[in-house]
Parts: structure tokens; C-alpha cells; sequence
């Protein structure tokens, strides 16, 4: 078996369908009803233009004789959070169980030794998969659990995006690029989404700026992104109180994900939450009616959060978890093993 960096610059139309159709496999098996990657998104994936990824990533295959084994992801935040490497791993559905998974992460050691980063952590593991005994079995703690929600555009019941907007508060929507004179309350709206709870995380969150945002926005145009935000301005201090934003990705025009949604604190308990983002479904349908689906991950104590959802009409689609081990124990115990 080789584990070898997938390169750009080398790979055939054949190696991105590979990697494709067994993702699709991997897709169908561990996360059911939700539609796997199509090419376009692949391609996209791989050409590392992503401006919503935390930081650098490389991308693994595996291989043997018969052809590709397995994929898998290692990501460096470079801004934030730069204790951490995340891996993700995937094996094809009809090799598990063979030792691929455990000799593709010691595959991945030097990388993430070299790295430097103390921490290793595997995100978004689907609760009940063969992911979690994996995660277990290589030594990996559970950190915080969440649930996936999705929302489907063509059977839920619109009627529950008719929110009105709280007294005191005007909604506010842009495409591209924030006002600027909202961008400095934009920006501090944004933090935010610290305050949503981590369980045993340890997560160090995004230091917005104006100017972060900006380079943001530009990083989404050249990557050809569609980033909607909706905010709620407070109307006696012309602040943003809370924001919300979706991303949707060119190879797959069809799928939003939900990106963060966050309300001041002292701006709580008025309701605003449900406003911005019946505001952004009632817009999105209407300026992107090819969307089939909004997908959204929420901590599973964040109650407030996964209500706001219901009551707008997503449904619980699976539990999630995000799993770590210092690197050292990893490397330990990986040694070890191989013994
Ligand atoms: C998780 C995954 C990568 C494991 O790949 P794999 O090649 O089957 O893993 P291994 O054969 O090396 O398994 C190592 C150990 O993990 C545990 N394990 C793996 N799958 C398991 C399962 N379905 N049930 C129970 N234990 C399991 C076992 O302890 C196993 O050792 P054993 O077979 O000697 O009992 C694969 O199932 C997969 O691609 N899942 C979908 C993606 C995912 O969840 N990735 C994890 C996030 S990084």
C-alpha cells in the first residue's frame, strides 16, 4: 500500500473521478441522505481554492494494485489555532478492517510532526460510523458532540420564514461586500460566535477585523464562492446586533452550507436569531432557487441554536463529533503499534 501527497500537477481527469467515486461510496455509507461531492466539486476541492478552509491543506491517497484505497485531508490553521493539525481520513467502503485507516494516519506522522503542532484533531466524525471506534481505537478522545441539521428547500413549509423583525432592529443583507459603515460592528458581530458553547474544546476564535473581512470577501470572489450575509442592525445605535451567512460553492450550486450565525450578547432574548435567517431562507430561495438544500452543524447543548433551526424547518440528520490526542500520545502509540 503507498500513501502518497495527491499532486495537482500530475493527476489525470481519471484520479480526480477515482477519488470521486469513492468518496461517493464512503458518502452513501457513512453520511446517508446527504448527496456526495459530484466532480466539479472534487476538482474544486483538491485545487486547494477554498476560502472557508482552515488554512493549508494537503490531500493523501492511498493505493495498492487494485487502484485507490483511501483519502484523506490534513489541514494547518495558519491564523488562529495554530496548536493544531486536523486529519481526516477515508477508507473505501469494501477495504475496512484491514489496517488501511491505522497505516494511513502513520503514513501521515512525518507531516504532522513536522508540523509542529501539538494537537491532532479529526472533526466532524459521524456519531454511530465506523469513524468513532476508529477515532477511539487510534487513542483519540471525544471532545465536543454536535448535530447536523438540513433543510430542504423543496418540501419544507416556507410559511415558517414569515418572522417578523423584532422591534428596534432592521435587517440588512449584502452579497459581496459589507457597507462600511457597518464593517466595524460587522466585524465585532462576528466575534460573537465565541460565546457558543465548546464542551471540551479547546478552540481559539476567529480575531475579525475590518480588514480580515475584506481580505475574506476577496478570497470568496477569486474562489468564485457565494457568500449571502444577513445582519440585524439595532436601529437606536446603528450597530450590527447579529449576523448570519451561508456559503455556497461553485461545484455544487445546489448545496448551502450555513456558516456562523451569532448574536451579541446584549442583544439576546429579542428573537434575532430566527429573523436573519428566515430573512437569508426567504432571500436565498429567491435569488438562488437552485439550492436543493441547506446544511447546518450546531453543538449539541447549544439548544437555542438547534430550536431556531426546527422552528424554520430543518431536521435533525445525524450526530457529529469532533476527536483529538496530543500528537506526542499519537506517535506513541502508533510506534507501538506497529511494533
Ligand atoms: C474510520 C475509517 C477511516 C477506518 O478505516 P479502516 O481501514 O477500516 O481502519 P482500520 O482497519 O485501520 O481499523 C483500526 C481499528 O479501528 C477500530 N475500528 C475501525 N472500524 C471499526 C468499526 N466499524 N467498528 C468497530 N471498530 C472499528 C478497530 O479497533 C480497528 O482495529 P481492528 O480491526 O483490529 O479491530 C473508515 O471506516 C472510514 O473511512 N470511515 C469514514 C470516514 C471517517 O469517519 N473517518 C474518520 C475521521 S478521520
Amino acid at each position: 500500500m503507498q500513501f502518497i501527497p495527491f499532486d495537482p500537477s500530475t493527476a489525470s481527469g481519471a484520479d480526480y473521478e477515482a477519488i470521486t467515486e469513492m468518496r461517493a461510496r464512503v458518502q452513501v455509507l457513512d453520511r446517508p441522505g446527504t448527496p456526495p461531492l459530484p466532480l466539479a466539486a472534487t476538482v474544486e476541492l483538491l485545487s486547494g481554492q477554498d476560502a472557508m478552509s482552515f488554512g493549508p491543506r494537503t490531500f493523501w491517497t492511498a493505493r495498492d494494485a487494485e487502484g485507490l484505497t483511501g483519502f484523506a485531508v490534513v489541514s494547518l490553521p495558519d491564523r488562529e489555532n495554530t496548536d493544531m493539525a486536523l486529519v481526516f481520513i477515508e477508507v473505501d467502503v469494501d477495504r475496512r478492517r484491514q489496517g488501511i485507516g491505522t497505516a494511513f494516519l502513520r503514513a501521515l506522522l512525518p507531516a504532522l510532526q513536522t508540523s509542529g503542532r501539538p494537537r491532532v484533531l479529526a472533526l466532524f466524525v459521524v456519531g454511530g460510523s465506523a469513524g468513532e471506534p476508529f477515532a477511539e481505537a487510534m487513542g483519540l478522545a471525544c471532545t465536543i458532540r454536535g448535530v447536523s441539521q438540513t433543510l430542504e428547500t423543496a418540501s419544507v413549509d416556507r410559511a415558517l420564514w414569515d418572522v417578523p423583525t423584532p422591534d428596534g432592529y432592521r435587517l440588512h443583507a449584502w452579497d459581496e461586500a459589507a457597507p462600511e459603515e457597518l464593517i466595524a460592528s460587522y466585524a465585532e458581530a462576528r466575534k460573537a460566535i465565541d460565546d457558543s458553547p465548546t464542551q471540551d474544546l479547546v478552540w481559539e476564535g476567529t480575531a475579525w477585523t475590518p480588514q480580515r473581512i475584506r481580505d475574506d470577501e476577496a478570497a470568496v470572489i477569486a474562489a468564485g464562492q457565494y457568500v449571502p450575509v444577513v445582519v440585524a442592525v439595532h436601529e437606536a445605535t446603528g450597530e450590527v446586533a447579529g449576523i448570519t451567512e451561508l456559503i455556497i460553492r461553485p461545484g455544487e450550486p445546489d448545496q448551502a452550507r450555513q456558516m456562523d450565525t451569532a448574536v451579541r450578547e446584549e442583544h439576546r432574548g429579542h428573537g434575532l436569531g430566527r429573523a436573519i435567517k428566515a430573512e437569508m431562507m426567504r432571500r436565498l430561495t429567491a435569488s438562488r432557487p437552485e439550492v436543493a438544500r441547506v446544511t447546518t452543524q450546531t453543538a449539541s447543548d447549544n439548544t437555542y441554536m438547534i430550536g431556531v433551526n426546527h422552528s424554520l424547518g430543518y431536521t435533525d440528520v445525524r450526530t457529529l463529533a469532533h476527536y483529538e490526542i496530543a500528537t506526542e500520545a499519537l506517535v506513541a502509540r502508533l510506534r507501538h503499534s506497529a511494533a
